[in-house]
């Protein structure tokens, strides 16, 4: 049995696991990253693969960033949401751990992880899916290889346009899909909503300590579950986003499964099915032609890990 370390890095934290060639997770670790320190966060992330690989024979790294990884698997090019520019992370990372390491996006990474292992595991072939979280991610399967691109950078889903002139986004653009059917967005819907209609939002604000600042994403889905009517809208308004988004890939890619992932799945049918619904909604040929199916991730907060693990196998 051969092993394997993957790195998931995100805006705020570093996770890195051990894993083996069915997608166990042996052992695990975590940091917080150091988001807005480019320098530093490499560091923690050098720390994290030397803390997991102490001991054990591994044959290779895999690291999800989140970002545009340019074609040969070595350099962030660019981070929206963290400190990096043209970061030259796989040779640093390899020279201080000396071991073979690749570097991929993050989503990238997770769809692979649900499309071997996931919610995806039975499609023959092809998946899509959205990551969502700080930003929004994607990534594509098809014939049963990760879709990267020419340059390395294909399946950035989370920047194709939702709105013209809309909400600036960390990538420069107005009006991105992140800016809509992101957690940053779900946080800003309920914060406008309680804002309005704070009657509405009490069960929301009462976890805010009845301060709108303070509503973060854990407490809108804690509060739509417990019935909060502007907590229930917000994941409403996610769920209207995502499914034009997830229309529009099916529409591009036709593939075999839809998968939605990151923390907001926790709200299950409350982001679930207005997703489904707005999905199909916007699919007019619908009922006339086979479409795809639509599920959450299964993964959860392992799949950046596995995934980037998995990859570093096949690298
Ligand atoms: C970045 C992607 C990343 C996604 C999720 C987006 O803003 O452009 O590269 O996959 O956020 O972290
Ligand atoms: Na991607
Ligand atoms: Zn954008």
């Amino acid at each position: 049995m051969t092993l394997t370390i993957g790195v998931d890095v995100g805006g705020t934290k570093v996770a890195g696991g051990v894993v083996d060639d069915a997608g166990v997770v042996l052992a695990q670790t975590r940091r917080e990253t150091p988001a807005d320190d480019a320098a530093k966060t490499r560091d923690v992330i050098i720390e994290v693969v030397t803390e997991l690989a102490a001991g054990r024979e591994i044959e290779a790294v895999g690291i999800g960033a989140a970002g545009w990884i340019d074609a040969t698997r070595s350099t962030v090019l660019f981070a929206p949401n963290l400190a990096w520019r043209d970061e030259p992370l796989r040779d640093h990372v390899r020279s201080a751990v000396e071991l073979p390491v690749i570097v991929e996006n993050d989503a990238n990474v997770a769809a692979w992880a649900e499309f071997r292992y996931g919610a995806a595991r039975h499609a023959d072939d092809s998946m899509v899916m959205f990551t969502i979280g700080t930003g929004v991610g994607g990534g594509i399967v098809l014939g049963g290889e990760l879709v990267r691109g020419s340059h390395g950078v294909a399946a950035e889903l989370g920047h194709m346009l939702a709105v013209p002139d809309g909400h600036r986004c960390g990538c420069g653009r107005l009006g991105c899909i992140e800016q809509y059917a992101s957690g940053s967005a779900l946080v800003r819907f309920a914060r406008a909503g309680a804002r309005q209609e704070p009657r509405r939002a009490s069960g929301l604000l009462e976890l805010g300590g009845g301060d709108v600042d303070a509503i973060t994403g854990p407490m809108v889905t804690a509060a739509a579950k417990a019935g909060d009517q502007v907590s229930i809208e917000a994941f409403a308004q996610l769920g209207r986003w995502l499914g034009i988004g997830l229309a529009d890939l099916a529409q591009i890619l036709d593939p075999q499964v839809l998968v939605v992932g990151g923390g907001v799945v926790d709200a299950g049918d409350l982001l679930l099915g207005p997703t489904t619904r707005s999905f199909m909604d916007s699919l007019a040929q619908r009922g006339r032609i086979p479409v795809a199916e639509v599920r959450p991730a299964e993964l959860g907060n392992s799949a950046g890990v596995i995934g980037a693990a998995d990859l570093a196998r096949r690298r």
